[in-house]
């Protein structure tokens, strides 16, 4: 089954043809991240008009990947059923992809299959490896750092997460206290590599790990944030890569302490790690030395938003409903109907 996946969220325009939820034929990325880094951050009428800009271009990019040269309607022709991102995201630029989408399916008569953003980063794993299951999953993202259950029926559900800031967000707020440019988790990721490589041997613990001795499964990264202020204002001066080298190890130390707590408290098979943090290399590397072959994560191409992830999400969860019935949610919750 040939599924086109169309991925709007935030500020990537993702297409993408996926068969069986795991050959990916195709994948065409547009990306607003430019302007956004000339405004220091996302403003989202910015990143919606963006998506206006892109998506059919996108789009049949994607197809003309996948497929050869063709029309429009012969090219929709070679596709089984279409899967589009219905948040949760920014809103504007979730219904561009969303209105397309619908409309696609009309013309086309091709099922549609909504799919939300955490189970696409959830099953970008599938693209390219076979997590065993029952999985616990961690989504890091800027929107996200929660954990899930992905049980043998596929069905996700939440367990815990963090009680203020994602994951990506810290790492973005804080590179931006030090004056680094937005994105920030890529560009404190590479100052802290180079300062690892250059100090191997130092602990890289000057800032603590949030809520590593509570009892909940809880995350939180605002004190890190509000650490890593006082530090730039009041501290004395320290190297931007030094910083960089410890706000990423509080992060990562933070997600593993409570990742190995719920893995190891509950009957896990595997755990599946999702989302844009996951193209950290230090997170990634840390990870498999403590889950070793239970670790199940994608490669770092599936990690940030992308149209590949909810074609896959789509194939395993593959659940057509009326395209005019479907609408885009800005915060939309997975896993905690209950
Ligand atoms: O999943 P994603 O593409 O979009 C959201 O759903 O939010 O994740 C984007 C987040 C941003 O906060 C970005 O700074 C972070 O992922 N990110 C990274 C790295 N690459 C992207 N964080 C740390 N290290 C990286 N190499
Ligand atoms: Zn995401």
């Amino acid at each position: 089954m040939k599924i086109l996946g169309i991925e709007t969220s935030c500020d990537e325009t993702s297409a993408s043809v996926v068969e069986d939820g795991k050959t990916v034929l195709s994948l065409s990325t547009a990306t607003s991240m430019a302007k956004h880094t000339q405004t220091g951050g996302i403003i989202p009428e910015n990143a919606a008009r963006a998506q206006q800009e892109y998506i059919i271009a996108t789009i049949n990019q994607s197809l003309v990947e996948a497929f050869g040269q063709g029309t429009p309607s012969e090219l929709l022709s070679k596709i089984d059923a279409i899967a589009v991102d219905i948040g949760h995201g920014l809103i504007g630029p979730l219904l561009v992809g969303v209105e397309s989408a619908k409309t696609l399916s009309l013309l086309s008569d091709k099922p549609l299959v909504p799919v939300s953003h955490v189970a696409g980063h959830i099953f970008a794993s599938f693209l390219t490896t076979n997590p065993t299951l029952p999985a616990l999953c961690l989504v890091v993202s800027g929107g996200h750092s929660d954990f899930y259950s992905l049980d043998e029926d596929l069905n996700i559900t939440w367990i815990a997460g963090t009680r203020d800031d994602a994951a990506g967000e810290c790492f973005d707020k804080c590179a931006r206290l030090l004056g680094l440019p937005y994105p920030g988790g890529p560009q404190i990721s590479i100052l802290a590599e180079a300062y690892i490589k250059d100090n191997p041997d130092e602990k890289l613990n000057y800032f603590p790990r949030p809520l590593a001795h509570d009892d909940t499964f809880d995350l939180s990264f605002s004190g890190l944030k509000t650490a890593v202020l006082k530090e730039t204002k009041e501290g004395q001066p320290k190297s931007v890569e030094f910083m960089c080298a410890q706000i990423q190890e509080s992060i990562i130390d933070s997600l593993i302490i409570k990742s190995k707590k719920i893995f190891f408290e509950k009957n896990f098979k595997s755990f599946i790690l999702g989302g844009g943090v996951v193209a950290n290399n230090r997170l990634r590397q840390k990870m498999e030395l403590e889950f070793k072959d239970q670790l199940f994560v994608c490669t770092k191409e599936y990690a940030t938003d992308n149209g590949a992830m909810i074609a896959s999400a789509a194939f395993y969860k593959y659940k057509p409903v009326d395209p005019l019935s479907i609408e885009a949610v800005a915060n939309l919750e997975v896993g905690r109907e209950s």
